[in-house]
């Protein structure tokens, strides 16, 4: 299978999540550009699209998407990718660093909606979704801590134990997924 991975982060975590299934995998990386990248509209819903990506993803088998979760939503330049190029799109994998916990993914503000929304834009289309709660690379008693995890940011020297053990299950399933 040949991958493209797209990314959009804020914070950098979703973008070193991103440059490292790329990195992994060895396949091609580009960023999601806002036309107009303004958190704060964001939080409002208030965006304009985004710039044309440079990559031809008619030239991929599959899409791996990554980027954050914000108040239980599937965020501005995610939802604006998706739409722009769902015709162009075979196969695609949702991946997010986000702040909720495996056991809240249900709650308002956990990735298990938002998964279910990618899973409801895409159909079939989305074969995967797989988050990376930033609370994986925290002490015991402090992984559910919002106050925490909102400081907290993937890099190479908090990216081990649990959160490795888990990024490697991902990359296995990716391999094993038919092409
Ligand atoms: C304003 C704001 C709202 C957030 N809301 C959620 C949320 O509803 N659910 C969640 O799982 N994480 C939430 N998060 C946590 C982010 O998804 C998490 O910090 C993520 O790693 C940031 O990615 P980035 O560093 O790539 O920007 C929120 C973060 C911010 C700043």
């Amino acid at each position: 299978m040949k991958p493209l991975v797209v990314y959009y982060s804020n914070k950098g975590s979703n973008k070193y999540l991103a440059k490292k299934i790329s990195d992994t995998l060895s396949c091609d990386i580009e960023e999601i550009r806002p036309r107009l990248n303004v958190f704060m509209l964001f939080l409002m819903n208030i965006h304009l699209g985004i710039k044309p990506l440079k990559s031809n993803i008619e030239d991929y088998d599959a899409l791996i998407l990554c980027g954050p979760i914000w108040m239980g939503k599937f965020i501005p330049p995610l939802r604006s990718f998706v739409k722009k190029y769902r015709d162009k799109i075979r196969k695609l994998i949702f991946v997010t660093c986000c702040g909720s916990p495996y056991k809240k993914k249900d709650e308002k503000f956990g990735h298990g909606l938002v998964f279910k929304e990618v899973e409801r834009i895409l159909n079939e289309k989305c074969i995967l979704c797989q988050a990376f709660p930033v609370g994986l690379v925290l002490p015991d008693g402090q992984k559910e801590d919002p106050d925490a995890f909102m400081k907290t940011h993937l890099n190479d020297d908090n990216f081990k134990g649990e959160i490795q053990e888990r990024f490697d299950d991902f990359i296995d399933k990716i391999h094993k997924l038919p092409s």
